[in-house]
């Protein structure tokens, strides 16, 4: 078990690092002394049909990135070490902030990844972790489970870096053909374009935003409008939401599936 005696702040990552990995390592900074990264492509998190097994693992270039960059040190453990013949705990998040979103089209996936990040969590014993609001259901979700289980870890956000064009970097945007490069900014597009009707109170905002996305030619899985902190349905007066809104948005442009969220 590992005893750093000093602050030490994590980043969980799947590794095929780009710029936006790179910015939380960066954030990561202020938050510790010591900066870890893991790479682990998770297999809990992936659904039978999903892209497990052709995720991306440029592993001696991420290295060299986080070299670069002045990373402490790389946790990079094998799935056999992770998952080892008979294991069968995990942690599930129940409540608002795994209902009605992900849940709906990738069932198992926030189980997967609270189940990995607890692990990672025992494993490095950090003192913070930094995880990107491009995965904003991921981000509160994990905020649940460190405050429903006492975990002794800050979570930090960090914001989401995005191409000049509004696109969200993500490992899986090389998957993109140049058309669908193309199109995708779309999506963040439509968030904006969203957000701003939401804000000047139309009701029609969303049901506009779908039929944009889809039009562009995405098969949209969701476009909702949340509360931030707890992610359950707003009340009746949303622009009035205590906690702010945020709209949060997941489709797919051919078999990659590409999610997005603004602050509303
Ligand atoms: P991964 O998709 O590799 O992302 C690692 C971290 O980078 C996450 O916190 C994610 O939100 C953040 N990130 C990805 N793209 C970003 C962007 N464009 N801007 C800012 N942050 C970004 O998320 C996972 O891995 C896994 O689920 C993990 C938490 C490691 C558990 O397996």
């Amino acid at each position: 078990m590992a005893t750093w005696g000093e602050s030490v702040a994590l980043v969980p990552t799947m590794g095929a690092l780009h710029a936006g990995h790179m910015a939380l390592m960066d954030l990561a900074r202020q938050h510790g002394r010591r900066v870890i990264a893991s790479i682990f492509v998770n297999p809990a998190q992936f659904a039978a049909h999903e892209d497990l097994s052709k995720y991306p693992r440029p592993f001696s270039a991420d290295v060299a990135k986080l070299e670069a960059a002045g990373v402490d040190g790389l946790f990079a453990p094998e799935p056999a070490t992770m998952y080892p013949p008979g294991f069968c705990s995990g942690v599930q998040v129940a409540g608002p902030a795994n209902v009605g979103l992900e849940d709906r089209f990738r069932p198992t996936h926030f189980y997967g990844v609270t189940t990995v990040v607890a692990k990672l969590f025992h494993q490095v014993q950090p003192t913070a972790a930094v995880f990107g609001e491009k995965d904003f259901q991921q981000l509160a979700v994990l905020r649940q489970m460190v405050d429903d289980l006492d975990f002794p870890v800050k979570i930090v956000n960090a914001p989401t870096y995005r191409e000049a064009d509004g696109l969200a970097l993500s490992s899986r945007n090389v998957f993109l053909t140049p058309d669908q490069r193309a199109i995708a900014p779309v999506l963040h597009q439509t968030l904006q374009d969203c957000a701003k009707a939401v804000r000047a109170g139309e009701t029609q905002g969303l049901a506009r935003g779908r039929s944009r996305i889809e039009e562009a030619g995405f098969l949209l899985d969701y476009l909702e409008l949340r509360d931030s902190r707890t992610l359950g349905e707003p009340g009746q007066d949303a622009t009035r939401e205590a906690g702010g809104l945020r709209l949060l948005v997941a489709a797919k442009l051919g078999t990659t599936r590409l999610i997005d969220n603004v602050a509303v």
